[in-house]
């Protein structure tokens, strides 16, 4: 793949459509070709994914729990949130950057952990974790990443984070956390929000049983022939996708691909408690963040558990269905912990999204699904070009808001009147 070509399963005759409607004389359509420099928005990233992916590793990155209600309310939320900029202001010298655990950001990014990353892109991994590198943002390894801590350790210049899901043996969680020390990873993120797995049922619909596709998907699997060929070349060259930061702890089978979803039931925890978050902190003296959590309560909790921040998630919609959106129950956190570091994901797909959560006070925000598309999309180049779009339109959106630097941005934020009830409480705007 050169010259920012993209291999998606474009389907040509739509690529340049001059079809017009009887209605209207000119058709409104995302770009569906395979240049990336023409895809200008996560959204384009997205339906490029979506084409080149069969659908059951579509629905895998996409599918939310249940009915999907968080998953479409972390969109809907920021339809609600809107700006009141300031004009004639020389924003010539605009300044995005963040300060992070002692680490300078150009933007208040980071990559959060996907697991099975090479079911979007062979070497999924390790190609996010180059796309962070080059833009110098944090990436996120999952326990559950196809690629090892140690690989990823080896890139350089990145600035990994790893993300510890506690298992049900104690002794993999010490041996993660020391091999995470050991591959110079520079922050922990512990992931408190799946100690049940979830029911993620347009996934498991992919599925007669656990790790056999139906034939449905089996045969539209087969019909993505550039995601197959690529799939088998990897198989060829690396064997079958293991989660690999597991390798040592389970036999291969166990591990494998196919055997994913059992592993992953039997080991989540669900007696997880603050109790393993403080063994944690005794094993880690870097930068510790609790991810999954939703009030202030639990917030507090975490601070006085010797965490230095949190990731307010709903674990994109994955989890809990129903639950309230992280940039709902952001400002009266802030409110209550204002200088306590936080960091907010679930639905952000634009630039002004992140912009609207540093103005409710977030400290930075995860990606999850944005980076993932554009690593579906087209790899490392895709990831890349994902984490650029955000980037760019953060620095738009500053320009046109006359903002020199992220504190200002607080200052253009317009709350509409407390529309939405966060947790039986007013969604408030203001800080
Ligand atoms: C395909 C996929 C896999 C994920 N795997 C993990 C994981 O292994 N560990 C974790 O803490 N979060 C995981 N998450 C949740 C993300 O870290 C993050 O919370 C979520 O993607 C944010 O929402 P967004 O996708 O709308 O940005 C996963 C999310 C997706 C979409």
């Amino acid at each position: 793949m050169t010259g920012g070509e993209f291999e998606g399963n474009c389907i040509q005759p739509k690529r340049f459509s001059t079809r017009v409607s009887q209605k209207h004389n000119v058709r409104r359509h995302l770009y569906i070709g395979c240049d990336l420099k023409r895809v200008q928005t996560i959204d384009e990233l997205r339906a490029a994914a979506e084409r080149r992916l069969p659908a059951f590793a579509w629905q895998y990155i996409e599918s939310g729990s249940e009915d999907e209600l968080t998953l479409e309310r972390n969109r809907r939320v920021f339809r609600n949130i809107s700006f009141v900029p300031s004009t004639l202001v020389d924003t010539s010298g605009l300044d995005s950057s963040v300060e992070l655990f002692g680490a300078r950001l150009p933007a208040p990014l980071v990559v959060a952990p996907t697991g099975f990353n090479g079911l979007a892109f062979p070497g999924g991994d390790s190609a996010l974790a180059r796309a962070a590198q080059r833009a110098r943002i944090p990436f996120t390894l999952s326990s559950f990443a196809n690629e090892s801590i140690e690989e990823i350790g080896t890139i350089p210049g990145a600035q990994n984070w790893f993300q510890l899901y506690i298992l049900e043996d104690p002794s993999i969680t010490t041996r993660l956390v020391e091999r995470a020390r050991q591959a110079n990873f520079k922050a922990l993120v512990v992931t408190t929000d799946a100690n049940v797995s979830s029911a993620r049922e347009w996934q498991r619909r992919c599925y007669r049983s656990p790790g056999k596709l139906s034939h449905p998907h089996l045969f539209d699997a087969l019909c993505h022939i550039r995601w197959v060929r690529e799939y088998v070349r990897r198989m060829v060259s690396h064997g079958e996708p293991v989660f690999a930061n597991l390798a040592e702890f389970f036999p291969r089978r166990q591990i494998s691909a196919a055997k994913a979803a059992s592993l992953i039931t039997s080991q989540l925890k669900p007696r997880i408690t603050w109790d393993d978050v403080r063994k944690i902190r005794q094993l880690w003296d870097g930068p510790l963040l609790v991810k999954g959590v939703m009030t202030e309560a639990d917030t507090i909790r975490a601070r006085n558990t010797g965490v230095d921040g949190v990731v307010l998630s709903n674990h994109g919609g994955r989890q809990l269905d129903c639950a309230v959106s992280p940039i709902e129950v952001l400002p009266a956190i802030r409110n209550r912990l204002p200088d306590f570091p936080i960091l907010v994901d679930s639905g952000f797909r634009r630039g002004s999204d992140v912009l609207k959560a540093l103005a409710l006070g977030a400290n930075a925000v995860m990606v999850g699904r944005a980076t993932l598309y554009g690593l579906a999309a087209a790899g490392e180049g895709g990831a890349a070009h994902a984490i650029n779009i955000l980037m760019s339109e953060i620095h738009r959106v500053m320009g046109l808001l006359g903002c020199l630097d992220l504190a200002c941005v607080a200052r253009h934020i317009n709350c509409p009147a407390a529309t939405h009830s966060a947790g039986g409480g007013d969604f408030h705007c203001s800080r």
